[in-house]
């Protein structure tokens, strides 16, 4: 599945939009994922998950500024995301299945943000966007 110009144009104007409110929006979805889907929470066993956690902001960031690496690269996703590929396989071992819970609570988080822009074609390009993400982190899994 190919990102279509029309598709990377709304993730472009997006990322416009969100500025550097991204890292309140990516850690927040992060909150989402721990609350929705508590098995998550495994990989950081020595982390305070609880809501407002320093440490999740601080992980928000870095989180953000990977997809912010991502959008900037949106032609080449498998190579802006290689190193990071190889950091959560062989390094942190996180079973894929995950970054596909991450995604869906940043569709929904966005959606609840950006209520106006979430059209159903923004929503599907998006969608899209972080289907790409979520296989090019899992390319390094075989
Ligand atoms: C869109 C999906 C994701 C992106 C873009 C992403 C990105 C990142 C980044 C940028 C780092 C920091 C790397 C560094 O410090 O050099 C990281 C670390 C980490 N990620 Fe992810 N990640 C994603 C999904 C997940 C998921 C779903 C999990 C587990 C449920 C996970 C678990 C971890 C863990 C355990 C660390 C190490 C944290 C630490 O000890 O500092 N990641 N990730």
């Amino acid at each position: 599945m190919e990102l279509s110009a029309a598709d990377q144009a709304v993730v472009r104007a997006l990322w416009r939009k969100m500025g550097t409110n991204l890292s309140i929006y990516v850690t927040e979805a992060l909150e989402r994922t721990f609350l929705a889907f508590p098995s998550t929470k495994t990989y950081f066993p020595h982390w305070n998950l609880s809501s407002g956690s320093a440490q999740v902001k601080a992980h928000g960031q870095k989180v953000a500024d990977a997809l912010t690496l991502a959008v900037d690269q949106l032609h080449d996703l498998p190579g802006a995301l290689s190193a990071l590929s190889d950091l959560h396989a062989r390094k942190l071992g996180i079973d894929p299945a995950n970054f596909q819970l991450l995604g869906h609570c940043l569709l929904v988080t966005l959606a609840r943000h950006y209520p106006g822009d979430f059209s159903p074609a923004v929503h599907v390009s998006l969608d899209k966007f972080l289907n790409l993400v979520t296989s090019a982190l899992a390319s390094k899994y075989h």
